[in-house]
């Protein structure tokens, strides 16, 4: 069964909320979807800047539930729907709705879900070995580990965590595991801690755990996969000139942010009925309005660390159809 927190709002603070606002330039009347409502952050700056309606989606039920005062603050303006955002158009489909002015992603973790020791997320708590974002999904990271080779899971270690003793790592929890001495993050931590050699442990200025836990928590809620299925919808999904935010603090998750937006910005070196004659697209889909990304200021970095690593990519739907 579900556990859900019975908190009435959850605790996270909103990474570049000005400059999503400045981006998105939500207009009365307009319609958004906040792909990962979180702590509704985002959703209450953009219902703030204009007579705007969002649709807010959220993977995990603390988030659900936390929001259900916003909700009410906002009655007829705010709907919030536990889905994931790889199934966006499926929720405009619930409802009946094609296309929207603006979408926004703020991808990661939310501090509720760091700071919650029973969800499994910190290597500074005492928690069941678990990561999911959400709650009703069978998958944990005690399953993964279960599930998978030593070479599998070194190799997912290796990718997502970028963790240069992957190998050493996964072969330590993995052993860990098969002897029964695995039954909590903290175990978890000092078994990827003793997997470290001392002298490159004692060099890292993070702890010897977080690549691992960070490898971990995106396999379990297949972080870069659903926004990969998302970056292939959203450009349907907007209306012309509409815009679609993603903030990411993964370098894989920004580059397939960026690789996503200049494809759909490409057209063909071709004169148009050329291009037109061999298929080659004649118009862009979208335009990239961020050609490096946008990232916190010094002051927003001062007041929370965890905004040192966003990057901000915004794109524009063109006139043209799909
Ligand atoms: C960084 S927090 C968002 C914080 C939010 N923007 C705010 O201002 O409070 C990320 C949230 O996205 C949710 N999330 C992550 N991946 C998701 C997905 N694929 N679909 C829906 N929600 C997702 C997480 O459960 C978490 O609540």
């Amino acid at each position: 069964m579900a556990m859900i927190s019975h908190l009435s709002e959850i605790q996270h603070t909103s990474v570049m909320s000005q400059e999503v606002i400045e981006w998105l330039v939500p207009k009365p009347g307009q319609i958004f979807v906040d792909c990962t409502f979180g702590a509704g952050g985002h959703t209450r700056e953009l219902l703030n800047a204009a007579d705007c309606r969002v649709i807010a989606i959220d993977k995990d039920l603390d988030a659900i539930n936390g929001g259900e005062k916003l909700a009410k603050e906002f009655s007829g303006r705010l709907e919030i729907v536990h889905s994931s955002y790889d199934k966006i158009d499926e929720v405009l489909e619930s409802k009946s709705l094609e296309q929207v002015d603006g979408i926004l992603i703020d991808a990661g973790v939310s501090s509720h879900q760091i700071d919650t020791d029973t969800r499994g997320f910190s290597f500074q708590r005492q928690g069941p070995i678990d990561m999911r974002m959400d709650q009703t999904q069978e998958t944990t990271a005690k399953s993964i580990i279960e599930d998978n080779t030593i070479d599998e899971l070194a190799n997912l270690i290796r990718k997502y965590g970028e963790e240069r003793y992957a190998g050493r790592v996964a072969r330590h929890i993995k052993e860990a595991c098969e002897a029964g001495l695995l039954h909590s993050t903290a175990d978890l931590a000092h078994v990827v801690s003793e997997a470290i050699p001392k002298r490159d442990a004692r060099q890292r200025r993070i702890h010897p755990a977080t690549r691992t836990f960070q490898a971990l928590r995106m396999v379990v809620n297949g972080e870069l996969e659903q926004l990969e299925t998302f970056l292939q919808k959203f450009p349907k999904l907007l209306l012309n000139g509409g815009r679609c935010a993603v903030i990411s603090f993964h370098s894989l998750e920004d580059r397939v942010a960026k690789h996503t937006f200049r494809e759909l910005a490409k057209t063909s070196s071709l004169p148009p009925k050329l291009a037109e004659q061999a298929g080659e697209r004649v118009h862009p889909i979208c335009h990239v309005l961020t050609r490096k990304p946008i990232t916190a200021t010094e002051d927003e970095i001062a007041r929370n660390p965890r905004s040192r690593s966003a990057k901000l990519r915004v794109c524009q739907r063109s006139e043209f159809e799909i």
